[in-house]
Formats: structure tokens, sequence, C-alpha cells
């Protein structure tokens, strides 16, 4: 029976989900590894664990081989070490090494971590990417951008949800990000890109020994810069009935990519479901932006498990607990709406639409999680709610989408 230990800082609603997801697999047993102290496992996980080991910081490699240490002792040899978190990533791989556990070792981990890295393995590998560079100082990024012409990218090198991602597009716009203290330096220096104007899409795959066995994707609505820009656009993904172009243009390329990041053992590190972020660019023109070794976010998981009928979360446990996953078959399409506010403030003070939205959407709506008066900000691009969709048809889904950002009004003051 495998031994899988799972990571999370806190048992929050959505870590709880996927520990559980371990939790009731057949056949496993599940130990926790987190920050919160053995209380806070809610009561039903609790009951289905082998053991728990608590550490100060859960990104901390030695702090991980002490707690994999602790409960090797305790529950026996341990399999997998696996956790959702993005920033869990590095940390994790470092810690399977020193402590000899299977799984994706740091040199390979850190090519989905770091995005100059991930970007040199491509473009080596022949894959389209966008030309960019890491850039050291201001100076540096100035030479990128009269090598590639404005506008570019510039992104933090280890970064997640669009924080600190900006446009430049002048030499005024080069001021102000020195003025917002992100200046390149040594110490700190800045993934530079040449910027693709471009749709957007993602790429899940699922991959067992470095195969991609089965894929799904989705579209967003605008573009994650666009919705970063412009705070006041409610923000949608798309995940179509079909399986179809331009994703499944896109699979070579998506194959070529995962090849060259898994590298040549994959027969140890190439089991994954990873989610990649691509442009469509006029041509067309495929290129990859980025890509995570974890579950997606955004809902795309919950999006995943409605388009196929199934508890997307739980196969992707059994896909690390026993390299085992059924390819799925697409019946439906989903979709997701992110309500943001308006106006200045931070906090929510008004919200307008809901019940005349919920009413047109009808049966299509599978979960509303409502914006509430009273509630802060949101940060990032999940502003202050969700509604998740379903429908036979993509262009049933798309209508909903669109009802509910024209119907629903969050305000902040
Ligand atoms: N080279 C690029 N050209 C055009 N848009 C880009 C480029 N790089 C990033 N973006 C935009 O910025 C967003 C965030 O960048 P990304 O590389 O995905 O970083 P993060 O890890 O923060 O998600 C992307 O979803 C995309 O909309
Ligand atoms: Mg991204």
């Amino acid at each position: 029976m495998p031994h899988i230990v799972f990571v999370a800082p806190h048992f929050l609603e959505n870590t709880t989900r996927y520990a559980s997801a371990f939790a009731q697999l057949e056949g496993v047993k599940l130990s926790l590894i987190s920050e919160d102290p053995d209380r806070a496992i809610p009561a039903e996980l609790k009951q289905r664990i082998a053991g728990h080991h608590q550490v100060r910081s859960v990104s901390d490699p030695t702090q991980l081989v002490l707690a994999l240490t602790g409960l090797s002792r305790r529950v026996g040899p341990v399999d997998r070490l696996t956790g959702a978190l993005e920033q869990l990533q590095m940390p994790m791989a470092e810690a399977r090494q020193r402590a000899d556990v299977p799984g994706m070792r740091p040199d390979i981990a850190r090519r989905f971590r770091d995005k100059d890295l991930m970007k040199q393995v491509l473009r080596r590998a022949g894959v389209p990417v966008a030309a960019s560079q890491l850039v050291p100082s201001l100076d540096a990024l100035r030479a990128f951008i009269d090598s590639v012409g404005y506008p570019v990218i510039v992104k933090p090198q280890a970064g997640v949800g669009s924080r600190a991602t900006h446009r430049i597009e002048s030499e005024g716009d080069l001021a102000a990000l020195v003025q917002l203290g992100l200046e390149p330096t040594p110490q700190r220096p800045l993934q530079a890109e040449q910027f693709i104007r471009a749709r957007e899409f993602t790429c899940e795959t699922v991959s067992i020994h470095g195969k991609a066995v089965w894929r799904s994707g989705t579209r967003y609505f605008p573009t994650p810069l666009e919705v970063l820009e412009k705070p006041w656009v409610q923000y949608c993904v798309l995940l179509p009935r079909e399986v179809e172009a331009p994703w499944t243009d896109f699979a070579a390329i998506n194959g070529a990519a995962l090849e060259a990041l898994f590298g040549d053992k994959p027969q140890v590190t190439g089991t994954a479901l990873t989610h990649m972020e691509w442009f469509l660019a006029d041509g067309p023109k495929m290129y990859v932006n980025e890509v995570g070794a974890r579950p997606p976010g955004v809902q795309i998981m919950p999006m995943m498990g409605l388009t196929h009928g199934v508890d997307m979360i739980s196969k992707w446990a059994e896909l690390i607990s026993f390299d085992r996953f059924t390819p799925l078959e697409r019946k439906w399409a989903a979709g997701a709406a992110f309500f943001r506010g308006q106006g200045p403030g931070d906090t929510v003070v008004e919200v307008r639409g809901l019940e005349e939205a919920v009413a047109k959407v009808g049966s299509a709506l599978v979960e509303l999680r409502a914006p509430k008066v009273g509630q802060p900000k949101g940060s990032g691009y999940e502003g202050e709610g969700t509604a998740l969709v379903k429908h036979a048809t993509t262009e049933g889904v798309k209508q909903a989408l669109l009802t509910l950002i024209e119907t629903v009004q969050v305000r902040y003051g």
C-alpha cells in the first residue's frame, strides 16, 4: 500500500479537499505535513490519516526532510511527497532528493518554476516561445528592448497569479517601473519578454512516466494581463464541449514542451497533471507562455470535473498515488465567471443583479459564491465571487457567462 505524504500549510477549504481526495482513495496510506497543528485537521479527514507532522514552515526543505524522517519511522517508508500549491513545488523537490523519495527532483522542478530557465529549455528544444531574457539591471532591460522593440512584458522570475507583471510600452513606462521600486537588480532580476499580442488559452495534460495520456484545455476571456490592467473587468474561463481546434492544434507543441521539460528520466519525473498557458497570435502562431507541474487554479479543476463527469481532484490523487489515469470523455461545456468590483475603496459596499442573473442563467448555474457586502476587496484576478456554469453546448455556457458578468455588479466603497 503506497504511503503518500501530502503537504499543505493550512487546512483551508480547498487544501482540505485535496488532502481528502488522497484519504478517500482505496489502497493508500496518507500522512500530512502542515504548519497548522494537529487539532486544526478537520475531524473527517483526521480519522482517515496514518500520520501528521507539524512544521514551522512548509517552504523549508530541511523541515520537510525532518517531517519525512519522522513519518517514515512512525508510518513506514514514503512513496510520494506531493502538494497542490505552486510555491511548494521547489521545496518538495528538494526534500524528495534529500530524503530519497521518488518523483520530481530540483533540477526538473526548477524548469517549471523559473520562467527564464523554462524558456531556455523550451527554446533549445525548438518549442515556440516569446523572445526573453533575465535582466539584472535597467541597462540590460533597455538593451533587451532595443533588440526586440516595444512593447515588452516584465515579471518576476518565479511569479504566480500575474502579480507584479507589467507591460512596458514606452520610456515613460520604464520610469514608472522604477518609481514602483521594481527596477531590476542583480539580487532581484526581472524576466523580460517580447510582448505577444494574442488570445490566451490553457492546456491541461495528464502525463504518466513522461507520456501524455490525456489533455483538456480552456480559454481565458480576456487575457490575465488585461484583467490585471483593468481592475473593473469581470473575468471568465471557458472549457468548451468540443475537443477541437485550436486546442487540438496545440497538442503537438504541448507534447514537445513537456518532453523537453521532463528531461531524460521521464519514468521518474514525468507523472503529473500540468497546467500550461499558451498564446494564439495572428498567423496563426502558437507560443508556450508558461507551465506549472501542479493542478490548475482559476476553477479549472472543478470545470474539468463538470465537463467530464468526474471529481478531478480525486483523479489527480489517483494519478499521483498509482501512476494511473483513465482518459476521460467530454460530455459538457463549462465556464467560470469571476466577479470583480468597481470604484474606489477596498470593501464591497453594493452587489447588484445577483437574483436577476441567477434567474436568467437558470439550470446552467452549478455553483455560486456570491460577493457579499462588507467583504474586503479580493487580491489577484479571482475577485470577490465566482459562478460555475455547465451546459450541453459551448454556446450555452458562453451565454450564461455573458449574462452573469453583464448582470452582476459589485461596487467598492
Ligand atoms: N510575453 C508575453 N506576451 C504577452 N502577454 C504576456 C507575456 N507574458 C505574460 N503575459 C501576460 O501576463 C500574464 C501573467 O504572466 P505569466 O507568465 O502567466 O505569469 P504568472 O506566473 O504570474 O501567471 C499572462 O497570463 C499574460 O496575460
Ligand atoms: Mg500564468
